[in-house]
């Protein structure tokens, strides 16, 4: 085989033949533009490369620059593919025709999620329902399990720090936390705090994301190749999560029939559990008759995989932003939001926090909002234009059919208008002047997107890194060990991963 290829490459007219199909796809692609009114196309200088190595190495530059040239809606030319940057005046109407561009085709090109559970298609309508009915709207009746779990895992994993503690893997030890707590309300109280259960809420994204760690090399001839090539070892049935979904299977299986026949031994006065797990059991197109034997659990899988992707990775990543932002800030801001803190612990008798109680942590709010807002990609959302055969935007430009559309964050975050002064700089408390909370979704605040498919899980997971910072703040001082946080760095469009050592102590002093 690896003879036949070497003959075949040697071949000259082999060669010519594979660069004539590339240059014939890059051509036809460009031509296919001329017949829309279609945005610039940002100048570049070496064919078939266009911009993609600056967007990986600069993407900064290249898209401020582009902007600045162009106008606020232009394309780009990146591993072989036309994206279009959509600035902020128009942010807001893809946001709002779903009908003509889909966030959830756009992410599916992107992470073949298809391919590695089943029923993905299927699923995100039914995961942001569940999230939206049960995580957002029963937040009130949550509120006390997130934090004693936050409570608990802290305990357990940062304890006492009598003398100061030098934390090497931060990351690890918030991602633990945050398990902790999304566990619980995925899977229920029965079994969320087993070892294999918190392992898989922590390591089920990064399982994934191994098959996105291949560059779209093939990509520059048509992104199908590269989707076929990366997801050959799904087709051999390899599955990047198949460890996951046994876990999740052995762990709920038990929980649900035993809770089928206790809903069925006390019919009305059986008290239904609060969580996510509960909802597939309401559910009778998935728990037809309530029969134990009928019950569709490699949905519940399924489903429960698509929660853990949409909420872990995201949540643990804004926690983190937010803790070095603070640390980073320590001088400035750690003793205001103690004062706030402890204000707050002891008009509630240091009793448990109440939602009021979060809410009135305002102060703290503001500061976590400015660090989401600052911790955003340079441009992000890939939504995958729906519209046939095109979108004409209300700007006048039109883009065909398939075309992936993204969000340009720069624009909405430098934006004086939109942001007030200084919009590039960190004010911890510049949404407490516009008495904006960070849960808001509004036309200056990109970070849980926008419209109808705006993130639904974004209460529970403001509200969980609140109470972990409130409880940091009252029983921790918190310092970096020696050495200064590094200033932010992107790989591509997405902000680097801050993992410096954290070194915490016990606080000393109480400040009345
Ligand atoms: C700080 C943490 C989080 C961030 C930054 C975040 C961000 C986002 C963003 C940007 C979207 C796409 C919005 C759009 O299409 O306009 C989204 C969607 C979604 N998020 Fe979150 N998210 C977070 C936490 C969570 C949590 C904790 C959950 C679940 C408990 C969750 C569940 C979802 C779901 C189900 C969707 C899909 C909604 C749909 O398709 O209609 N997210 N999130």
């Amino acid at each position: 085989m690896k003879k036949l290829i070497e003959i075949l490459l040697d071949d000259i007219y082999i060669q010519s033949f594979i660069i004539g199909l590339i240059l014939a796809v890059f051509l036809s692609k460009l031509s296919r533009r001329t017949k829309l009114n279609e945005p610039p196309l940002v100048y570049y200088r070496f064919p078939i490369i266009g911009h993609t190595w600056s967007y990986l190495t600069d993407c900064n530059k290249l898209i401020l620059e582009s902007r600045e040239k162009y106008g606020e809606t232009f394309s780009l030319y990146v591993f072989g593919q036309i994206m279009t940057i959509i600035g902020k005046e128009t942010t807001h109407e893809v946001f709002r025709k779903d009908q003509d561009f889909s966030i959830r085709e756009g992410f599916r090109s992107l992470v073949p999620n298809h391919l590695i559970y089943r029923h993905a298609a299927n699923l995100a309508e039914t995961n942001a329902k569940i999230i939206r009915e049960f995580a957002a709207g029963k937040l009130t009746h949550l509120i006390s399990r997130i934090q004693k779990n936050i409570i608990k895992a802290i305990d357990l994993y940062i304890g006492e720090c009598v003398e100061p503690k030098v934390i090497h893997d931060p990351r690890n030890i918030l991602a633990d936390i945050i398990a902790i707590s999304t566990a619980n309300i995925v899977v229920g109280e029965e079994c969320y705090n087993n070892e294999d259960i918190l392992e898989t809420f922590k390591t089920l994204t990064s399982s994934i994301f191994k098959l996105l760690q291949i560059p779209p090399i093939l990509s520059f001839i048509h992104p199908w190749l590269h989707e076929q090539f990366i997801t050959i070892p799904l087709r051999f049935g390899w599955n990047p999560i198949s460890k996951h979904k046994k876990v999740i299977l052995n762990r709920i299986k038990p929980v649900f029939e035993n809770r089928l026949y206790d809903k069925k031994r006390l019919g009305d006065a059986w008290v239904a559990p609060l969580d996510a797990l509960q909802c597939h059991l309401n559910d009778p197109e998935v728990t037809p008759d309530l029969d134990p034997n009928n019950v569709n659990y490699e949905y519940i899988v399924d489903s429960f995989c698509g929660i853990i992707v949409s909420s872990m990775g995201t949540t643990l990543n804004s926690a983190s932003s937010v803790l070095y932002d603070l640390v980073k800030r320590k001088q400035h801001f750690w003793q205001e939001l103690y004062q706030e803190a402890q204000e707050i612990n002891k008009q509630c008798n240091e009793n448990e926090l109440t939602i009021d109680d979060i809410a009135r942590m305002i102060k703290l709010d503001s500061f976590v909002k400015e660090s989401l807002r600052l911790f955003s990609p340079i441009v992000s959302l890939p939504h995958k234009c729906i519209s046939k055969p095109c979108y004409t935007f209300a700007n006048g430009y039109q883009i065909p059919s398939g075309r992936m559309a993204f969000i340009n964050f720069l624009d909405t975050d430098n934006d004086e208008e939109l942001q007030g002064q200084n919009p590039t700089e960190f004010r911890a408390y510049r949404h407490l002047e516009r008495n904006s909370p960070a849960t808001k979704v509004e036309r200056n605040f990109l970070t849980f997107g926008g419209g109808k498919h705006a993130c639904p899980g974004r209460a529970f997971a403001v509200n969980n890194i609140k109470i972990f910072i409130h409880k940091i703040l009252l029983k921790y001082d918190v310092k970096t060990n020696n050495k200064e946080i590094e200033p932010k760095r992107y790989f591509g469009p997405f902000p680097l991963l801050v993992n410096d050592d954290l070194v915490f102590e016990n606080r000393k002093e109480i400040v009345n």
